[in-house]
C-alpha cells in the first residue's frame, strides 16, 4: 500500500458524495483516485480527480479502498470490483437486500469490509444509550421515530432500523415511524414509553459532514488490514491498517 490511502468514492456526485470529495481533498493521509457516479460523467477531470460513470467502473485506476455512499442497485458491482482487486470496502449506503448484505458477509472472508448504517459518533453512543435504557426498562413501548430530507428513499432509515436492532436485542419490540420534510438531514428519537412516564433518547445531525469525514477516517485506518468485517467502534481511535504488509 501506497503511503497515503488511495480512495475511490463511489456515488460521487451525490449529496454524500460531494462531502466526501470536498473533505477528502483537504486530507495529507489519503488521495483520491478516482470518483464514480451512476450516469458517465460531463467532465472526465476535476480538480485532478478522473470521474468515470458505473457503466466504466472496471476501469478506474489502482485503489486501496472504496469509499461507497450510493444506491442499492450500484452496490453488486462496486462489491465484485473490491474483491476483485484486493481493496476494502467502506459502505454507508442504506436500502440494501437481505441478498446484499449476505454477499458483503461473502466478501469479508478475503477483504476487510466495514458497513454501517450511520456514521456519526454521537450516533453510536446513542445506540448504546439505548441498548441500556431497553434493558432497565422490560414491558415498556418502544417508538423510533426518523425524520430526513424528502429526497431520501429507503424508510425507516437504517438508523432507526440499527437503533431498533439494540432495543430488540434487550427484549424491547421497536416499532417505527418515518417523517420526510424539507432539507432534514438526519433526526432519530427513541421513545420508551411507561405508565405515566416516557424516557426520550434523540439524536439531531445538522450537517451531513460528520458522515462524511467518519466514512474517510475509518477508510484510512481500514486499508490494509486483514479480511473480515470490521466494527467502527474498533477504527475510531485506531492507527491506519497495516496488517498486510502495506
Ligand atoms: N451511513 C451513513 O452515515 C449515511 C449518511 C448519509 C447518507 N447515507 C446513505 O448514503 C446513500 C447516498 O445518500 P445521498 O444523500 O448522497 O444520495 P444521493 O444524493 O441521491 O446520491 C446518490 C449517488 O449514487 C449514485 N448512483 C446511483 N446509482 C448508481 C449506480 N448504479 N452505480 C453507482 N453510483 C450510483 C448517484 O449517481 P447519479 O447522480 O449519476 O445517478 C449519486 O452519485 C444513501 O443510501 C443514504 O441513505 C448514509
Amino acid at each position: 500500500m501506497s503511503a497515503r490511502t488511495r480512495v475511490l468514492i463511489h456515488g460521487a456526485s451525490g449529496r454524500m458524495g460531494q462531502a466526501l470529495l470536498r473533505l477528502g481533498a483537504n486530507r495529507d493521509d489519503l488521495e483520491i483516485v478516482a470518483a464514480v457516479s451512476g450516469r458517465a460523467p460531463r467532465q472526465r477531470v476535476i480538480d485532478g480527480v478522473p470521474y468515470f460513470g458505473a457503466s466504466e467502473l472496471g476501469g478506474v485506476p489502482a485503489f486501496d479502498v472504496a469509499v461507497d455512499f450510493s444506491l442499492p442497485a450500484g452496490f453488486d458491482p462496486l462489491l465484485a470490483l473490491c474483491v476483485k482487486r484486493g481493496a476494502a470496502l467502506v459502505s454507508g449506503t442504506t436500502g440494501l437486500e437481505d441478498v446484499q448484505r449476505a454477499a458483503l458477509d461473502t466478501a469479508a472472508g478475503s477483504i476487510p469490509v466495514v458497513w454501517a448504517s450511520n456514521f456519526s459518533l454521537g450516533v453510536a453512543v446513542l445506540r448504546e444509550l439505548v441498548a441500556r435504557a431497553a434493558a432497565m426498562l422490560p414491558g415498556w413501548d418502544c417508538d423510533i421515530v426518523e425524520s430526513h430530507h424528502t429526497r431520501k428513499l429507503d424508510a425507516p432509515s437504517g438508523t432507526a432500523l440499527t437503533l431498533g436492532e439494540a432495543a430488540a436485542g434487550q427484549g424491547a419490540d421497536p416499532h417505527y415511524a418515518s417523517i420526510r420534510a424539507g432539507d432534514i438531514v438526519g433526526e432519530h428519537l427513541v421513545q420508551l414509553t411507561g405508565n405515566g412516564e416516557r424516557v426520550e433518547l434523540v439524536h439531531r445531525a445538522t450537517n451531513r459532514d460528520i458522515f462524511a469525514s467518519g466514512a474517510l477516517h475509518v477508510a484510512t485506518r481500514l486499508a490494509g488490514r486483514a479480511p473480515g468485517q470490521h466494527a467502527i467502534a474498533d477504527l475510531l481511535g485506531a492507527t491506519p491498517g497495516r496488517e498486510r504488509g502495506g
